[in-house]
């Protein structure tokens, strides 16, 4: 057996919202009760983790006044100082309350958006005290249900204006920090903007600052839409714009589930940590999950340790694969290596491609052996080598 257990290098980080849910849902109340903060801190200390992120209304309640946000950052800071904890990541709720029921950045009204950009520039400034190098951009309002309700050009030029306005004063204020977007197709608003990895990656290129803008893909948004967050997570990367990731499960396309890692498509979570892992990704391994709404306490944090159990553990496994002979072999008996040559060779161009005798009859005929290879991979998953 592996050491399965987390250590700060590991980089593993949880949202306050996440153990700190209620399990308040659309059809029933809340079954757990409030989460301090301080407390959500001592114990992801204590359970390994690194690092840990928050809304804005989090850690302080919408409305509070000066002195009460005064009294819950210090308390929150003295829980970080107490248990070397680090804030990798913050973000705005711009959803929760109800004058964002038309969106933030891109509400109808214009008085929603300036507000909106004055939330996220007062908390800009929290982060970037609390050290964060990353800030979180989930525009969860930010859409419709109605095609007759908006005009879905000019709301992206309200997006790109917003995300530009506070690129400007991330900047004029000299911090050292950068955005991800979030994509989610849909929930809460029928559809939002950005709905997946792509669209966030067409976008950021049509910003004034698109050095200072990557992406935060969720494993189960990408799979609410039908989409492989394998490959998502591939093209963000290849983009070089995998600024930070959020990790849980999803079975397929239904309501965001937030699962814990690997309980959804558990295969899927397999290739992704293979993927983070080898592909030179460096950020947080950030789960953004919802403890199930049967669970009390004791269920909160052992869903907590799970999720990194089972990261260690998809880790150690990929690993595995990889080393496996068998699977090295199968993998060349496959030609994955040869796509790593290009097309061309450094002094050919299309012109040399005319001499080629390569057979298409032959290549059609030969079997690639991707069976045996998935096979090797489910086998690895499961221990069975
Ligand atoms: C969701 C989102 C959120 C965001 C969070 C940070 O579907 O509810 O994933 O959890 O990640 O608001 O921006
Ligand atoms: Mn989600
Ligand atoms: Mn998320």
């Amino acid at each position: 057996m592996p050491d399965l257990t987390p250590r700060r290098e590991d980089k593993f980080s949880f949202g306050l919202w996440t153990v700190g849910w209620q399990a308040r849902d659309p059809f029933g109340d809340a079954t757990r009760a409030p989460l301090d903060p301080a407390e959500a801190v001592h114990r992801l200390a204590e359970l390994g983790a690194y690092g840990v992120t928050f809304h804005d209304d989090d850690l302080i309640p919408f409305g509070s006044d000066d002195t009460e946000r005064a009294k819950r950052i210090a308390a929150f800071r003295a829980a970080l100082d107490a248990t070397g904890l680090v804030v990798p990541m913050v973000t705005t709720n711009l959803f929760a309350h109800p004058v964002f029921k038309d969106g933030a950045f891109t509400a109808n009204d214009r008085g929603v958006r300036r507000f909106a950009l004055r939330k996220v520039m007062r908390n800009l400034d929290l982060a970037a005290e609390l050290g964060a190098g990353t800030y979180v951009f989930w525009g969860g309002r930010e859409g419709s249900e109605s095609d007759a309700a908006t005009d879905v050009p000019t709301a992206l030029d309200r997006y790109k204006e917003a995300i530009d306005v506070l690129c400007g004063y991330v900047r004029d204020r000299g911090y050292d920090m950068r955005f991800a977007l979030e994509p989610k197709p849909n929930e809460p608003r029928g559809d939002i903007f950005l709905p997946t990895v792509g669209h966030g990656l067409a976008f950021i290129e049509r910003l004034e600052h698109p050095e200072m803008v990557g992406l935060n893909p969720e494993v189960g948004h990408e799979q609410m839409a039908g989409l492989n967050m394998v490959h998502a997570v591939g093209q963000a990367l290849w983009a070089g714009k995998l600024f930070h990731i959020d990790l849980n499960g999803q079975h397929g396309p239904k309501y965001d589930q937030d699962l814990v890692f690997g309980h959804g498509d558990l295969k899927s979570a397999f290739f992704l940590v293979d993927l983070l892992e080898h592909a030179g990704y460096d950020g947080p391994r950030h789960f953004d999950y919802k403890p199930l709404r049967t669970e009390t306490a004791d269920g909160v944090w052992a869903s907590a340790a799970a999720n990194m159990r089972t990261y260690l553990l998809l880790r150690e496994r990929a690993a595995a694969f990889r080393a496996d002979p068998e699977v090295r072999e199968a993998a060349a008996a496959a030609g994955l290596d040869q796509l790593a040559v290009p097309t061309l060779a450094p002094d050919e161009t299309y012109a040399d491609l005319a001499d080629d005798d390569f057979d298409p009859g032959e290549a059609a005929e030969r079997g690639l052996g991707y069976e045996r290879l998935d096979q090797l991979a489910v086998e690895h998953i499961l221990g069975a080598r």
